[in-house]
């Protein structure tokens, strides 16, 4: 957070830059993901400012709440709110490491792209699915998750907000 280029809109992958750029960005971005055991990633936090972006997380005890997303690679992703019902979670991110922050995200969408073989993807999602596809597509159009908190008092140090008592736990997977 704080690098200019993370607040840059991320351009379209061309016909051309699926053989020329795909595998080497996507076996970075997955090692990455991996290392930070994050449940996603977008291109630009690792800084290719290409529309591309992976998310999964296996199931897991350290996020009871979470239900497992199988692992998915978007490249052009586009999403649309299937209405307007939103939720309240909290998230965090491999940009702004050791923080938290509460984030209002539709409850609902449909999302599409292609994969890297060039196959169409549909997906409709819901919950955590709808939201880290949501914070991941934040990262293409230059938007970190602290920019959508409504008050600055839900967002803070892990650390802080784990021992301040207002919430009981806050075990939730960086993207
Ligand atoms: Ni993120």
């Amino acid at each position: 957070m704080g690098d200019p280029r993370l607040y840059t809109e991320s351009t379209l992958v061309s016909d051309d830059e699926f053989d020329s750029l795909l595998p080497q960005l996507l076996e970075d971005m997955l090692d990455t993901m991996r290392h930070h055991n994050g449940a996603g990633i977008a291109a630009p936090q690792i800084g290719v400012f290409k529309r591309v972006v992976i998310f999964g997380i296996d199931k897991n005890p350290r996020y009871p709440d979470v239900r497992p997303v199988p692992l998915t690679i978007l490249v052009n992703p586009e999403l649309d709110a299937t209405g307007i019902e939103r939720a309240e979670a909290w998230e965090g991110c491999l940009s702004v490491p050791g923080m938290r922050g509460k984030v209002s995200r539709f409850q609902q969408i449909i999302y599409r792209g292609l994969s890297p073989e060039r196959k169409n993807i549909e997906i409709l999602a819901d919950g955590f699915h709808a939201r880290v596809v949501q914070h991941e597509v934040d990262h293409l159009d230059g938007i970190l998750y602290p920019a959508r908190i409504k008050d600055l008092k839900d967002f803070g140090f892990i650390k802080a907000l784990e021992a301040s008592g207002r919430i009981p736990r806050i075990e939730v997977p960086e993207s």
